[in-house]
């Protein structure tokens, strides 16, 4: 009978530390106090053996029931008194306002620009950072003494040299696409080329990593008048319709004829003068030179093994940083400062 009462206590506190709510604890008081509970259980239990047994048995369940009755309600106290955990939720408070973080001024130029080419139809296409040396010079038209060719415009990297494409470098220009552009897809192409370039300069106006947009338009009677309606087009879009833009004769390996584009100065609206007397520091004659272009190269349409007597076609390429430090409410004059990771200075767009 003893062995029963230490058994029933010993139950009892593994089953009360279990408990979690009010309500459980009445169940367990039940299932322990109840009038068919373990203890009254215990009681009508024949209590065989003398009086004196008898006595001491009923003595211990009692203290068992006491116990128990104790643990009972010191535990619905400690349930009761038990700190909320649930969070407290003031709606009166002011709310805490979240930092909103924006996009990089030049992610975000190139998503203006990729929307505007293709309001015109243009695909977006993305090719290699690391490229031989043949789809940036040799397939381009660009002869093994070209200055481009020199380590001081070109990063080369360490690694096997292909036997065909050459040396690997990081590609200088978004030009290295046109080859590959023309090797994926026969005619009719439309392709923007939005990319990261790298030459080895550091100062105001360059960085060592800095991007260039490349459009590559090729197919049956393309001229000159689509290419300079689509770069107007775009002018107009991305600058504002009050900029024009004129086509300067210029050279370029893998253009011909090749152009240089410019567009009217927005500080000195095109005048090329501050004042009567005074010229305009940016620019100093009205125009600043925005990008290169011209129609393909029938040497660089026969790399891509496109018919030169059949199609024609048209690239060019814009510097996207030097863009932007010319369009209108952007006041840049360090280029650098777009990669310095300044925050102070990103906020500002
Ligand atoms: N790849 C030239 C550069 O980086 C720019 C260029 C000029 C691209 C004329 C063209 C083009 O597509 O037709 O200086």
């Amino acid at each position: 009978m003893s062995q029963d009462i230490d058994e029933i206590q010993r139950l009892f506190n593994i089953e009360l530390q279990q408990i979690k709510s009010l309500q459980e604890l009445k169940s367990l008081e039940v299932v322990y106090l109840g009038r068919r509970g373990k203890i009254n259980l215990l009681l009508k239990k024949d209590l065989s053996g003398n009086q004196v047994d008898r006595k001491k048995l009923g003595n211990e369940i009692n203290e068992l029931k006491k116990n128990i009755s104790i643990k009972l309600v010191d535990y619905r106290n400690k349930l009761i008194k038990a700190p909320d955990t649930s969070p407290f939720i003031d709606p009166t408070l002011p709310g805490i306002s979240q930092k909103m973080g924006s996009l990089h001024i030049v992610s975000y130029a190139i998503e203006q620009i990729s929307k505007i080419f293709a309001s015109l139809g243009f695909i977006r296409m993305s090719y290699r950072e690391i490229e031989y040396e043949y789809f940036s010079f040799d397939s381009l038209n660009m002869p093994k003494n070209h200055p481009g060719r020199d380590d001081f415009e070109t990063f080369f990297l360490d690694g096997n040299t292909d036997k065909k494409y050459g040396k690997m470098i990081l590609s200088p220009h978004t030009s290295s696409c046109q080859i590959r552009e023309m090797w994926r897809t026969p005619p009719p192409i439309k392709m923007i080329n939005i990319a990261k370039c790298y030459r080895p300069n550091w100062d105001v106006s360059h960085t060592p990593m800095f991007h260039q947009f490349e459009s590559l338009c090729i197919d049956k009677r393309i001229n000159m008048t689509n290419l300079k309606g689509t770069i107007e087009f775009f002018v107009k879009n991305f600058f504002g319709k009050n900029r024009q833009i004129r086509l300067r004769p210029h050279h370029f390996q893998f253009t011909e004829p090749s152009f240089e584009v410019d567009i009217t100065c927005d500080i000195c609206s095109g005048t090329g003068f501050k004042s009567t007397s005074e010229k305009c520091r940016v620019c100093k004659s009205g125009w600043l030179e925005l990008a290169g272009a011209g129609m393909v190269h029938p040497k660089v349409l026969q790399e891509g093994k496109i018919d030169s007597k059949i199609f024609s076609g048209w690239a060019f390429a814009f510097g996207l940083e030097r863009i932007m430090m010319m369009k209108e409410g952007i006041k840049l004059d360090d280029m650098r400062l777009l990669y310095s990771g300044d925050i102070k200075f990103l906020e500002q767009f």
